[in-house]
């Protein structure tokens, strides 16, 4: 047998680095890595191939139980899932501090309890009385939810070896979990992996559908290690502005369904509720047509929203380096659209701050997002308002054209019907709505000279 090759994890990202050194090569943070158990080396002698039992393969359509899901109660929650919780599946929950993770857990929790089925919620964050006072708040404190406070794995499995498994388990969060068999704090890569681990074997064999909530790193990521999104069934952020009132549900990975519905809530005195038509969310009140300011005709899913896009261009004098800030959509996908304006259609943006803000605290994911900010760089830097009641969509490619985009007779024909009056878009495929004064755009430079010299 070969010597055992020492390796060192990072506690933070997860890297694995052959000698110890202060700083993670992976993710740049230090004094993270500590020693793994040793990974032994078998020779060739020691290989696989043979003393194991025969596995079974059975054909695709071969017939066997589909799952079955379970309506959480909350509509949108639903969506985002792709249809409602599965039995024995593990679905992660990420989301900044303050979002209202627990707040919605709570409140799906108790739709499950009140319809009949268990829900156990065990929260390692707050006390028992801080969970029940926010579920006063909320008005669910009848809710017949099985509430616990506790953080060791051990405890909460052997108490639920005890009972009928629930239909529902939350665990809030998973960084507070401890199990005994694992050295380290909690949190550690090592207790959040194996916690999760025993965790899901138990959903698993009792047909249980487990939320971990998970913390959400500076970047955005999930605290701990990526094995974590590779472990669950569902991976899901919830996302939103805090200081706004709406809040995205959005599914990363889904292994029930499709990861391109959204679930839209707002944060409300009294919890969250649902915002069955988003339709026009993202609009802010707008009166009279302002340079920098378009309206972008997305799609969330299967789901068409309207959504303004801000811009605002400010010259500088001195040679100072220029910002550019972005809220809300990709910085890079904007410097890049910058570049395609200076070098296909001749504008100039290197002595100019540029801001860029999506309306409402939400986030663009939508490619045809490109021909709105576009439209409102243009409209901004030129000091020229878009004309009134018009929507945008398209991709812009590096050579400047407007490619074609999914969905764009859903895009126009939500515009016409929330009053929109004409729509601007890929000329190719593009069929024109009933109620809708469709004009078509090839290339970018068509865009920049509509907007620049059409007065
Ligand atoms: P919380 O669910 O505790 O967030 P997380 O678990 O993601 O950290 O939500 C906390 C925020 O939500 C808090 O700042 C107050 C706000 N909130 C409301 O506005 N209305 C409510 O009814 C509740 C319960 C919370
Ligand atoms: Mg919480």
């Amino acid at each position: 047998m070969v010597k055992p090759k020492r390796r060192y994890v990072c506690q933070a990202c997860g890297g694995v680095s052959n000698r110890w050194q202060g700083q993670c090569p992976d993710c740049s943070e230090w004094n993270t890595l500590s020693e793994d158990a040793p990974q032994t080396v078998f020779s060739s002698k020691h290989d696989l191939s043979s003393g194991g039992r025969p596995i079974l393969f059975t054909p695709l359509d071969a017939p066997g139980e589909l799952p079955k899901r379970r309506a959480s109660g909350l509509a949108e929650f639903d969506r985002a899932l792709g249809g409602g919780l599965v039995p024995g599946s593990a679905i992660l929950l990420g989301g900044d501090p303050g979002i209202g993770k627990s707040t919605l857990l709570l409140q799906a929790a108790a739709h499950i309890a009140n319809s009949g089925s268990t829900a156990v919620y065990v929260s390692g964050e707050e006390a028992a009385g801080q969970v029940r006072l926010r579920a006063e708040r909320l008005g669910l404190s009848k809710s017949p939810i099985q509430l616990a406070s506790a953080t060791s794995v051990r405890d909460i499995l052997t108490t639920l070896g005890m009972m009928d498994p629930p239909s529902l388990l939350v665990i809030d969060s998973i960084q507070t979990m401890h199990s005994d068999t694992i050295e380290g704090a909690p949190g550690t890569v090592s207790q959040v992996r194996g916690c999760a681990f025993e965790l899901i074997r138990y959903a698993k064999e009792n047909d249980v559908t487990l939320i971990l909530v998970g913390h959400v790193t500076k970047d955005g990521s999930i605290a701990g290690p990526r094995v974590l999104e590779h472990m669950v069934d569902v991976v899901m952020s919830f996302e939103g502005e805090r200081s706004h009132q709406y809040r995205i549900l959005r599914s990363l990975k889904n292994r029930f369904g499709p990861v391109d519905e959204i679930g839209v809530f707002a944060m409300e005195g009294a919890g969250l509720a649902e915002v069955g038509n988003p339709s026009m969310l993202f609009l802010s009140g707008r009166e009279d047509a302002m340079a920098g300011s378009a309206v972008f005709a997305a799609m969330e899913g299967t789901r068409p929203v309207l959504i303004e896009i801000q811009a605002l261009i400010v010259r500088l004098q001195s040679g100072a380096t220029p910002r550019r800030a972005v809220v809300g959509w990709d910085s890079g996908r904007m410097a890049m659209l910058l570049a395609v304006l200076e070098a296909r259609c001749g504008l100039n943006f290197s002595s100019a701050e540029v801001y860029l803000n999506v309306a409402g605290g939400y986030r663009l994911a939508d490619p045809a997002a490109d021909l709105a900010v576009a439209a409102a760089l243009v409209s901004a830097l030129g000091d020229r308002p878009l004309p009134k009641n018009a929507v945008w969509f398209g991709e812009v490619s590096l050579a400047g054209e407007i490619r074609p985009v999914a969905h764009s007779s859903i895009r126009q024909r939500e515009s016409a019907k929330l009053g929109f009056g004409s729509a601007f878009g890929p000329v190719a495929t593009t069929k024109p709505e009933k109620g809708l004064d469709f004009t078509g755009l090839s290339m970018l430079p068509n865009l920049v000279d509509r907007i620049l010299t059409d007065a």
